[in-house]
C-alpha cells in the first residue's frame, strides 16, 4: 500500500505528528496549558525562564493565588513580591515583572498588548515570551524559539550551522516561522516545548517516545549528541563568597543589598569576596580593617554551597563570628541587627535561604 504520507514534505510532517502527538500521547500536565487569560499566561512565562516547569509550579499557584489579577501584582509592594518570588534568583526577572504589571495597570487600563511588537516593547519580555504569549493569549502564528527548539529542529533537520552564530539563528527563526501551524500556533508551540523537555532532551533522549524519530536525521546517524552545534564555549569565572554569620543576643546582623546585580535589595548576611578560597585567619585581617572586635570565628564546614549562573560559579562558605559589644560598632553597607525570628519574613538570595533552613534559623 502506499505509504500516505509520501507526497509530503519533511517539514510539513514534522508539523503533523508533532500536532497529533500533543493531541493524543502527550500527557504532560501543568495548570497553565490551554490559559487563555494573557496575565497568567504572562505570569507562566516569566516564572518559566531559566526555571524548569516543576520548580515553576508552586510559584505560579502562589502569584496566581495572591495576585490574581495584573492590577493586584501592580499593587503590591516591592518586598512582598520579592518574598514571593524568592529561590527562583534572577531577581531582575521580579523586577521586570513588576514593572510591566506597573505599567499595564497604570497605561493599559489592565490589557495586555496584543500584537508581537506590542508584547516586545515590555520589561522583561524578549522574542520566546512575546511569540508563547502572543500564540496562546491571542492566537498569533508566531513560533518560540529556545534552547530546547534549537536542539529538536537542529536534530531532526540535521543542521550543522551553529545555533549561536548570527547565521544559524537566521536559519532557525525562519524554519522555525516555516513551521508552526498558523492557526494552531498554541498548541504547535506547546507541543515543541514539552517534546524538547520530555522526549528530545539534552542526554539521553527517548527516542523510542518520539513522533518524528522515523525522519530524525540525528537519529538515523546516532549522532543526537552532537547537536545543537554552537561555536562559543561560555567561559564561567569562579567567585568565592565568604558570609559571615554575626549572631548577637539572639539578633543576627543582615544587610540590604544596593542597587547593582542580580541580588539587588535581597538582604545578606556580611559577605567578603576573595580570589580563592580562603581561611578564617585571612577573614579575621578583612574583618579589622572593618573595626569589628571579634573573639572567635569559625567555619561551617558542612555547609558550601556552589551555585552555577549563566558566567559564573559561585562558591559561598559560612562562618560563625562571635563580637564583643556589636552596638559600638557600624558595620558596613545598609545593614541592620534583626531578630532571628524576622529572618523568614526576609528575601535572600536561595544560598543563604539553603544555609539558614539547614541550621534551622526557619
Ligand atoms: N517553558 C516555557 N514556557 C513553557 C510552557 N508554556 N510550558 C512548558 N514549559 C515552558
Amino acid at each position: 500500500m502506499a505509504n500516505p504520507d509520501e507526497s509530503i514534505s519533511k517539514q510539513a510532517l514534522f508539523t503533523r505528528r508533532l500536532l497529533e502527538w500533543h493531541r493524543t500521547v502527550n500527557t504532560r500536565d501543568l495548570p497553565w496549558k490551554g490559559e487563555k487569560d494573557p496575565y497568567r499566561i504572562w505570569l507562566s512565562e516569566i516564572i518559566l525562564q531559566q526555571t524548569r516547569a516543576q520548580q515553576g509550579l508552586p510559584y505560579y499557584h502562589a502569584f496566581t493565588t495572591q495576585y490574581p489579577t495584573v492590577h493586584d501584582l501592580a499593587a503590591a509592594k516591592d518586598d512582598d513580591v520579592f518574598r514571593v518570588w524568592q529561590g527562583l534568583g534572577y531577581y531582575n526577572r521580579c523586577r521586570n515583572m513588576l514593572a510591566t504589571a506597573r505599567y499595564i495597570s497604570d497605561e493599559l487600563s489592565g490589557a495586555f498588548p496584543s500584537t508581537y511588537e506590542g508584547l516586545l516593547s515590555l520589561k522583561g519580555i524578549g522574542p520566546y515570551t512575546a511569540a508563547a504569549i502572543g500564540s496562546f493569549a491571542f492566537g498569533l502564528p508566531t513560533a518560540v524559539l529556545d534552547g530546547n527548539v534549537y536542539r529538536v529542529l537542529s536534530r531532526y533537520f540535521g543542521i550543522e550551522t551553529p545555533s549561536d552564530s548570527s547565521e544559524g539563528k537566521a536559519i532557525f527563526t525562519s524554519l522555525a516561522a516555516e513551521l508552526v501551524s498558523p492557526k494552531e500556533s498554541a498548541l504547535y508551540n506547546q507541543a515543541i516545548m514539552d517534546l524538547g523537555a520530555t522526549v528530545c532532551t539534552p542526554a539521553n533522549p527517548k527516542c523510542e517516545d518520539c513522533p518524528v524519530a522515523s525522519l530524525c536525521f540525528a537519529r538515523s546517524h546516532d549522532a543526537q549528541a552532537i547537536y545543537p552545534v554552537r561555536t562559543k564555549k561560555i567561559n564561567v569565572t569562579e567567585r568565592h563568597f565568604n558570609y559571615l554569620v554575626i549572631v548577637h543576643n539572639d539578633q543576627i546582623w543582615v544587610n540590604k543589598r544596593a542597587e547593582g546585580d542580580i541580588w539587588a535589595n535581597l538582604f545578606e548576611l556580611l559577605l567578603i569576596e576573595t580570589p580563592k578560597q580562603t581561611q578564617p585567619a585571612e577573614l579575621q585581617k578583612a574583618l579589622k580593617t572593618l573595626e569589628l572586635s571579634v573573639k572567635d570565628i569559625e567555619r561551617h564546614t558542612f555547609f558550601h554551597s556552589k551555585q552555577r549562573l549563566t558566567h559564573q560559579l559561585i562558591h559561598s562558605y559560612f562562618y560563625s563570628v562571635s563580637i564583643t559589644e556589636p552596638d559600638r560598632h557600624s558595620l558596613p553597607g545598609m545593614g541592620r541587627w534583626v531578630s532571628i525570628n524576622e529572618l523568614k519574613n526576609l528575601a535572600f538570595p536561595k544560598t543563604l535561604v539553603s544555609f539558614f533552613r539547614k541550621n534551622l534559623y526557619f
